[in-house]
């Protein structure tokens, strides 16, 4: 089997994918695992195994927020027919103090949050296992919690170095002086609170532990990353580990660690010998896996006449469980968004005792930018400007902190081509001056931004001579069109129908992928699959003494001056096995890399009852080549309709005497429904970022929640004249 390596130190220019002679890249194909899901064929991590070995846990969580474990009764629930063992933390380790799972580091017989898993029932089935743990008794000696950001925000400290996905502290020039000297000051604070994943399917997984090695069926984002924290959460080699996830439920960041589930169920599947299968109940994925943190964050801008900023600052206050250092990177965009030679951007952290905070969905744009897009607008009210104006008079020539050009950057061109279709000359500028009966109507616009994170990545691709491909790596689709994007730059780079090319997923002894998360996950996986591609062209030209590059692969057949000569002959000793090594090089390093976009929204908000109704939402992006068009416009629209959530319902309600998450289910915690969200509109500019990937793609699965609930806030201002400082902008807050 042979390799080829592909490092991206220099741009990598035009590629086979650019000719698109098969004409299948960037083409909105349906997914081809979308049938398989909605007819039940697609086999999620819950439904292996299912035969009568299979035991089935229940886990029993902490009923109070903060407190030591006196003592654990478990006799009752032991007596019950059919229940085979409880399994807690004397049988093993459970704690990991790794960042990005969503295991609690929790010190042994401690307990730091409402709903923090215990220990673990096993039963003959699911239904005996929820019974009998009710029968469990867990009594505490209370300890004094701590569960109000705002409360707590004078205790607020530097996280350590290495805790975050940025450095904690970003400053340059003299941010206070240059401040206090100019002529336009801005200074507000907002804040954000506590948010869920809500994956549509809940946390599980099965368990098989046979002749000391495990085979965990599981549900989660980041295999690799997977196997090693369950190893060492087991205490094993992480080459005992297989694990399996061909098709996953949603993740939104919940899923990129590991969970209580599938810990316990491999301890009980280690300790009795059989198959064991647990599923967290909704109730428990809220409470005790991870959550978007809540943010305290204040923006101050100041600026000359012109509007021109000299001084920009966001400082930020996030909360994570004591022990868990990860911050949320609220402030990332402000570091690169707008000019000023005086800048500040800060994380500084409260321990609460809540569940871990973790990455959600687009983590730091995603709830930075609602700070910093709110502030834009409000700043370009008070200076007077139209707020693409003013986005437009800051707009860096490079990269304002640290020098770097942009690998391509089209904010401007996003802004522009939004302004122009969604009708935006037509806004007034002055609020609540447009009406229709009971409704204010208004408009507001904010820039999106999503930092491009390009990962190492392997993947193995076989090019049969029946003119079949099969492409192999352990990387995830947790719903994102994955499986069809790989699967269309094969058969463009090999010259195949896509149809004929097979691609398999989710599997641990398959080449390595970073995963999905970070919106990194088709642009690293889709290189390492483009590497492999590569590698076969090059193997195809040996075999045939021509030069690769005056050489076409179409239908099927290698093209090379007038010769077309089917792969059947080409192959006929044998099929190509190639895997490729992709790694990021110089390129990451020396531009700096981001996804751009602008929203525009129009929102009603009546006059009698406070209630808004979201009418249009436009997002224009530019995320380089896109390599499906549907699959990545079906991203934006997720963001936009999280945007939506953001802004208006989305809120994790903490009884602050005891922790308790009060709405953890999605019948109290409010995500948009159909009727909350109006027809979308998403346009992808034309762009190719030949810095950002051998593809000329950047990362877009995250970049339309970036800035989008400003958006949607915004709007509301231009309305009604009540400016959202407190999200979710619930109807009390505009009466
Ligand atoms: Mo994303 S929050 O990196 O799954």
């Amino acid at each position: 089997m042979d390799t080829f390596n592909l490092k991206m130190n220099e741009p990598v220019g035009e590629t086979r994918l650019d000719a698109g002679v098969q004409n299948v890249i960037g083409k909105g194909i349906d997914r081809f695992e979308g049938p398989l899901k909605v007819t039940g064929r697609a086999r999620y991590a819950y439904e292996n195994m299912t035969g009568p070995e299979v035991a089935y846990g229940f886990v029993v969580t902490a009923g109070t927020g903060a407190g030591r474990i006196k003592r654990v009764d478990t006799m009752a629930a032991l007596a019950k027919a059919g229940v085979l063992d409880v399994i807690y933390e004397d049988d093993g380790p459970r704690a990991s103090a790794d960042p990005n799972d969503n295991m609690p580091a929790a010190i042994k017989g401690e307990v730091v949050h409402y709903g923090q898993p215990i220990c673990l029932v096993v039963a003959t089935s699911f239904e005996i296992a929820r019974d009998a743990a009710r029968l469990v008794e867990v009594e505490f000696e209370p300890v004094e919690g701590v569960y109000d950001l705002e409360a707590e925000k004078e205790n607020a400290y530097e996280p350590p170095k290495g805790s975050g996905a940025m450095p904690s502290t970003v400053k340059r020039g003299n941010f206070d002086k240059a401040f206090a000297e100019a002529e336009v000051q801005f200074d507000v604070t907002y804040t954000t609170p506590s948010q869920s994943h809500s994956a549509m399917e809940p946390h599980s997984a099965v368990a098989d532990w046979k002749d000391g090695e495990l085979t965990l069926y599981g549900c989660y984002q980041l295999v690799s990353t997977n196997v090693s924290q369950l190893a060492k959460a087991l205490g094993i080699s992480a080459s005992k580990v297989h694990m399996v996830n061909r098709y996953i439920g949603g993740g939104f960041g919940g899923k990129l660690g590991i969970g209580p589930e599938s810990v316990f169920a491999s301890m009980a599947s280690r300790k009795l010998g059989r198959p064991v299968k647990v599923m967290l109940t909704r109730q428990q994925v809220y409470q005790a896996t991870s959550r978007r943190s809540d943010t305290i964050q204040r923006v101050r801008l100041a600026t000359d006449k012109a509007g021109r900023i000299q001084a920009i600052a966001h400082d930020t206050i996030t909360s994570n469980s004591r022990g868990d250092e990860f911050f949320e990177p609220a402030g990332i965009s402000t570091v690169f968004l707008y000019a000023g030679e005086n800048r500040q951007v800060t994380h500084r952290k409260v321990n609460l005792n809540l569940l871990l905070s973790s990455s959600m969905r687009a983590p730091g744009e995603a709830v930075g930018m609602l700070a910093l897009e709110n502030a834009m607008d409000e700043m370009a009210e008070q200076l007077g400007l139209d707020p693409i104006e003013f986005r437009k008079r800051n707009e860096p020539e490079v990269d304002p902190q640290d020098g770097l050009p942009f690998s391509s950057r089209m904010l401007v061109e996003c802004m522009d081509e939004g302004a122009r279709r969604f009708g935006w000359a037509k806004r007034s500028a002055k609020p609540g001056t447009r009406r229709e009966g009971e409704w204010l109507i208004g408009m507001g616009m904010a820039a999106a931004s999503r930092k491009n994170m390009l990962q190492q990545a392997s993947a193995r691709v076989t090019l049969l001579g029946s003119g079949h491909a099969s492409v192999e790596t352990d990387m995830t689709d947790i719903g994102t069109g994955t499986y069809t994007i790989l699967q269309q730059i094969a058969a463009e780079m090999l010259g195949l129908p896509h149809e004929n090319v097979e691609v398999s997923l989710g599997d641990s002894r398959l080449p390595q992928a970073p995963g999905s998360g970070g919106s990194w996950g088709a642009n690293s996986s889709g290189s390492a699959v483009y590497t492999a591609c590569e590698g076969i062209v090059e193997a195809l030209a040996k075999k045939l003494g021509v030069k690769a590059e005056d050489m076409t692969l179409k239908d099927g057949t290698v093209i090379s001056g007038n010769r077309q000569t089917p792969l059947s002959q080409v192959l006929s000793d044998g099929p190509i096995v190639m895997t490729g090594n992709f790694k990021p090089g110089k390129t990451s390093q020396n531009t700096h890399q981001a996804s751009y976009g602008a929203h525009f929204c129009e929102v009603g908000v009546n006059a009698v009852t406070g209630e808004v109704r979201v009418r249009r939402l436009l997002t224009v992006g530019s995320a380089g080549r896109i390599l499906n068009e549907k699959t990545a416009t079906s991203q934006c629209y997720g963001g936009q309709i999280f945007g939506i959530g953001t802004a208006l319902t989305e809120e994790l309600v903490v009884d602050v005497r005891n922790g308790l998450l009060v709405n953890h289910d999605l019948a109290e915690y409010h995500v948009p429904v159909n009727a909350d969200v109006p027809q979308l509109e998403v346009v992808l500019m034309p762009e190719r970022d030949h810095a950002a990937s051998p593809l000329a793609g950047k990362g877009i699965g995250e970049l339309a929640i970036c800035g989008v609930g400003a958006a949607v806030t915004n709007a509301i201002y231009n309305a009604c004249g009540v400016r959202v400082r407190d999200y979710p902008m619930t109807l009390d807050k505009i009466l």
